[in-house]
């Protein structure tokens, strides 16, 4: 059957260059910062699931635990609709959606978004296998791009989970917000999973994980620019720090680099130089307190038609409508 996605054409080539590019805005600003979308190439989301897997990182668990209990009752609320999830990952967490569905209404649509193709492939095929009554029709591409699938398959339900919002700083999470408004039809369903623990004993475990992935993780932007355009990074003599900034509400996580260093962006040809201690902005993960954050998405016409949270008050699940 053929796919009704139109997939856009994203080759190897603009992906290096888009990352180049980024890269030399981001490490020309003061302070010098990383675009924490490119941390995702086939090995840096191998080893974000990874980091999922953690004891320390208590999202994964958390989410995993209101998503068995609320499932059944989400796809009640919503009825059946075709599911779009941004930032799919492997989809694990998912499942537990995609069976409630299943079992509530037989026939599932679902169209996954990523921006990694390899795991988007072998999500496909381990959903296909275990749910064959869901039809998985994957969207290789960036989220801006992904938008334009709300119209096509509404009523829908967009799910963003993991609290990937909290990636974004508040500019972007606006601009984010005011795209799904857009693109939504009213009557339209979000499910979307919020980080709210204040628990900054086990915000600083989750980020620094004792098996070291974190750390590896981050490394992996600078091991990319590497294999991605021979940057000649010594990734050895980077270190990974990850701490929480109660005034921003946000784990912020930097690479700071133990020795001064070059930086070849070959593509662009041009060169960096990196001072021994200079701290770069890797990626944010912001923390919500539901107070704040449930009239922030009503200004965006999204009203919440129920919130689950899990025993230990670390993690939400919102299920909202467009309005
Ligand atoms: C994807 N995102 C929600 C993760 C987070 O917790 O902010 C990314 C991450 N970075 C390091 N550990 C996890």
């Amino acid at each position: 059957m053929a796919s009704p996605i139109e997939q856009i054409r994203r080759t190897p080539d603009t992906e290096t260059l888009a990352f180049a590019r980024s890269v030399v805005r981001g490490l020309s600003d003061t302070p010098r910062h990383l675009d924490c979308r490119f941390l995702y190439d086939a090995r840096g989301s191998q080893l974000f699931e990874r980091i999922c897997e953690q004891p320390e990182y208590y999202l994964t668990n958390a989410e995993s635990e209101i998503l068995k209990a609320a499932a059944s009752d989400i796809a009640v609320k919503t009825g059946n609709l075709t599911l779009i999830e941004f930032g799919s990952g492997s989809s694990i967490k998912t499942q537990t959606i995609l069976e409630a569905y299943s079992k509530e209404f037989g026939q599932t649509c679902y169209t996954p978004v990523d921006i990694s193709h390899t795991i988007l492939e072998e999500a496909k095929l381990s959903l296909t296998k275990k749910f064959p009554n869901v039809s998985v029709d994957p969207f290789h591409g960036t989220f801006e791009e992904a938008f334009n699938l709300f119209h096509q398959f509404s009523p829908s339900l967009f799910l963003f989970l993991g609290s990937s919002i909290g990636n974004f700083d508040t500019v972007q999470s606006t601009t984010f917000w005011e795209s799904v408004c857009a693109h939504q039809v009213e009557g339209d369903f979000s499910l979307l999973g919020i980080d709210i623990t204040e628990d900054r004993e086990a915000l600083h475990a989750a980020y620094n994980d004792s098996a070291g992935l974190s750390a590896e993780f981050t490394k992996n932007i600078f091991d990319r620019m590497n294999r991605d355009f021979d940057a000649s990074i010594d990734t050895d003599s980077i270190a990974h720090v990850a701490k929480y900034n109660p005034d921003w509400q946000r784990v912020e996580i930097f690479a700071q680099f133990l020795e001064t260093q070059t930086i070849d962006i070959a593509p662009l040809a041009t060169t960096f130089e990196i001072e021994a201690g200079e701290m770069i902005l890797t990626e944010i993960s912001r923390k919500f307190r539901l107070k704040q954050m449930v009239p922030y998405l009503r200004t965006f016409g999204l009203k919440v038609v129920e919130k689950y949270i899990d025993d230990n008050r670390h993690f939400c699940v919102l299920l909202l409508r467009q309005e």
